[in-house]
């Protein structure tokens, strides 16, 4: 066992659903595995693909020169946490009705050479877990049809051979924030998704 992988992508801190959702995660994730170690990231700290950054992304690894190697470096780091990990766990708001882009910056790194065109198999049997806090009810309902977030991601991993992948729906957001349901409320978005959390951080490999 190594750590759990955790991504976050809401600048909203603490306000933020997602982050709290995430926070009990983690909680839930070291008591059931003993695992301390935890490998935080925010998105928005990983930079958007340059030219140099996407043409290495998609040379084997075996025939990179020393610029193309330069330029694959923070990809081959990403890449390399993801393969490394116990489970991954990704805490996103939907924006305009897909991810936030600094998360699609760091799917723009680990999607590369190794995860897709050699297909290593290296992420077969990696849990991931995507917690997504929407405004609107994008999980259910009338809106499926406009949730553009669950099916890129679903196609991502798949394409990368994540085969165990669960989303924990924190939706709709917009009347706790507004304050016209209280967010602990039972029939809250955010009650509903916490009622998730255990089953889903119970995964590791
Ligand atoms: C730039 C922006 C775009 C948003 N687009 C959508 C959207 O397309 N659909 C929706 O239901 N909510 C949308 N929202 C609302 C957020 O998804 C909602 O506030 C969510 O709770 C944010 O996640 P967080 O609480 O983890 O920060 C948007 C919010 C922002 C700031």
């Amino acid at each position: 066992m190594t750590y759990l992988l955790s991504l976050h992508s809401s600048t909203r801190q603490d306000k933020s659903f997602s982050n709290q959702l995430l926070a009990e995660f983690e909680a839930s994730f070291q008591t059931q595995h003993s695992i301390t170690d935890i490998r935080s990231r925010f998105t928005g700290d990983v930079p958007h693909l340059d030219f140099e950054a996407q043409a290495a992304g998609r040379v084997p690894e075996a025939k990179q020169n020393s610029d193309q190697k330069r330029a694959f470096a923070l990809a081959q780091e990403l890449t390399q946490e993801l393969c490394n990990a116990s489970a991954l766990v990704i805490a996103t708001p939907m924006y305009n009705w897909g991810p936030p882009s600094s998360l699609k910056a760091w799917i723009d790194r680990i999607v590369n050479v190794r995860t897709f065109y050699q297909n290593s198999g290296e992420l077969a049997d990696l849990p991931v877990t995507v917690i997504v806090s929407s405004g609107g009810l994008y999980s259910a309902g009338e809106n499926t049809k406009h949730d553009f977030l669950r099916p890129l991601l679903v196609e991502v991993f798949s394409r990368i051979g994540v085969r165990d992948l669960q989303f924990i729906n924190c939706d709709p957001a917009g009347p706790m924030e507004y304050g016209r349901i209280d967010q602990f409320a039972p029939e809250s978005g955010f009650s509903k998704a916490r009622g998730q959390v255990a089953a889903a951080a119970s995964r590791v490999r």
